[in-house]
């Protein structure tokens, strides 16, 4: 089979910015990336994408103008395209068996059933949204059912792009994986999609493996990082209790190189649409196969980043003498990690909701996710102001907690917002990008995690409960 056309389903956070990096890296090959969503497909088309990702407007510039485009017409890029990618959400199940676990697979199976009617010669499909291991073989029988020659091969092709790095990550990748099924024609399909990425990616850095390892590989990769955040995240509560500082154990481990020094930043926990969604699914996965001890293992990271959210409230609560009610705190962020206005499963969202709970009034600021923050929070907005100024959102209030890392948030005149707070004014910063000392020095009481509080007179809450 020769490529001519590459389609993709989907154009979410993953098809849309991988369509475009690889349109843009294959000027001889054209790409149609169909979507339901008319807004979205418009959005895309005009080249000004419903998504924030650094990079992504100008590679969108060169390839629009040549080899790809976005359409909402899903049976023609069926019928265009001889390599089809599936990038479709696979959101956790709301409903029924495996409901708050397992991956809800209804629109990726419908893409296979839509695959199926209208392609009307071979093709090469590509699961490239996150699916529990042997989504790919389910595919494959859907897809290949009934008499005749098998007409698909299906591959699995796991992204690894995080948001905000995403062009970067897509143009650089630490490795591509692809998995296919070890026949003479599953082959000749991952050498077709081998030799795409071979375009830019060295060869090197490109797997092939078994179908299933290369699912399985995904949900591991996510796993493991999500574990590290949980891991140092009850090592930060250690520190709190001990008057150790996470900052200075973080950086002794991390520079032992079996360890390395990323994503060992203690914090208010993961977020985004991937690390509980993936770790829920795994754990789901073990249970299904009778491993509970596996299942509850993974569980365990899940539940340790949940607590940080209820830690980081209950202890605002404690600094701020024992009560929240009608007190204003302003939230600066609320995107789950910086550089995104993704909102998605953000802690910053348990945080407003139990600090709601406590009867506090929020002002909420963020350089991209207002308008997300104020969807997520829809049914409880009567108590909440929405401010992209952050000095706006800061005046009057008792506390500030800082939810999300946006490098401007060091940059701020605290002196400024200092001026303009009620007193005692507190710092809770849930992401220890700030400067501790700088800030008690202004007058602020500062909280950050994983190391001693600096409160005038003294912390009240500071307890060693090991001596
Ligand atoms: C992640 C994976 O990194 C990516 O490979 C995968 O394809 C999708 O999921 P993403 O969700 O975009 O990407 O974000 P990531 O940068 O991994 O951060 C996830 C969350 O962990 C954020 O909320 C971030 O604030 C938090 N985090 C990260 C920490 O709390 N501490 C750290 O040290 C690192």
């Amino acid at each position: 089979m020769s490529i001519r056309t590459v389609a993709c389903i989907g154009a979410g956070y993953v098809g849309g910015p991988t369509m475009a990096v690889m349109a843009e890296r294959c000027p001889d090959l054209e790409f149609v990336v169909a979507d339901r969503d008319e807004s979205r497909v418009r959005a895309w088309q005009a080249g000004t994408p419903p998504i924030y990702e650094p990079g992504l407007e100008e590679i969108l510039r060169v390839a629009l103008r040549r080899n790809l485009q976005f359409t909402t017409d899903v049976v023609s890029a069926v019928r265009q395209g001889q390599i089809i990618f599936v990038s479709v959400n696979t959101p956790t199940k709301t409903f029924g068996e495996g409901a708050g676990m397992a991956a809800d697979l209804q629109h990726w199976e419908a893409c296979a059933r839509a695959i199926r009617a209208f392609a009307d010669g071979p093709r090469i499909v590509v699961e490239k949204s996150t699916v529990p291991v042997r989504t790919a073989e389910a595919m494959d029988r859907i897809l290949n059912d009934g008499p005749g020659p098998r007409k698909f091969e299906v591959l699995s092709n796991p992204e690894f792009l995080a948001e905000g790095t995403a062009i970067q990550d897509l143009l650089e990748p630490d490795r591509v994986l692809i998995g296919g099924p070890d026949t003479a024609q599953g082959r000749e399909a991952v050498e077709q999609l081998v030799s795409i990425y071979a375009r830019w990616v060295p060869r090197d850095r490109i797997l092939t493996m078994s179908v299933w390892s290369a699912e399985l590989a995904k949900l591991t990769a996510n796993a493991f990082l999500a574990q590290r955040i949980s891991s140092i995240n009850s090592i930060a509560e250690l520190c709190e209790a001990t008057g150790a500082r996470i900052g200075e154990v973080a950086r002794a481990i991390g520079l032992d190189r079996r360890i390395g020094p990323r994503f060992l930043e203690a914090g208010i926990g993961f977020g985004g649409s991937c690390f509980r969604k993936d770790l829920l699914n795994l754990a789901y996965l073990c249970r299904v196969a009778g491993l509970d001890e596996v299942a509850e293992y993974w569980t365990a990271v899940v539940r340790m980043n949940e607590r940080q959210q209820t830690r980081f409230v209950a202890g605002m609560l404690r600094r701020m003498f024992n009560t929240l009610a009608d007190k204003r705190i302003a939230l600066f962020g609320f995107a789950f990690k910086p550089d995104t206005g993704d909102t998605r499963d953000s802690p910053a969202i348990a945080i407003a909701r139990a600090l709601l709970a406590e009867r506090a009034r929020l002002a909420i600021t963020d350089p991209r996710a207002l308008e997300n923050a104020r969807r997520e929070l829809a049914d409880v907005t009567d108590r909440i102001e929405f401010w992209a100024d952050p000095y706006a959102a800061a005046r009057g209030a008792h506390a500030i907690a800082v939810l999300t890392a946006w490098r401007e948030y060091r940059d701020l005149d605290w002196s400024e917002l200092y001026r303009h707070m009620e007193r005692p004014a507190f710092v809770f910063d849930g992401r220890n990008v700030l400067d501790v000392d700088a800030l008690h020095e202004i007058g602020f009481n500062v909280v950050p995690i994983g190391a001693p509080a600096r409160i005038h007179g003294g912390d009240p809450a500071a307890h060693l409960a090991l001596t």
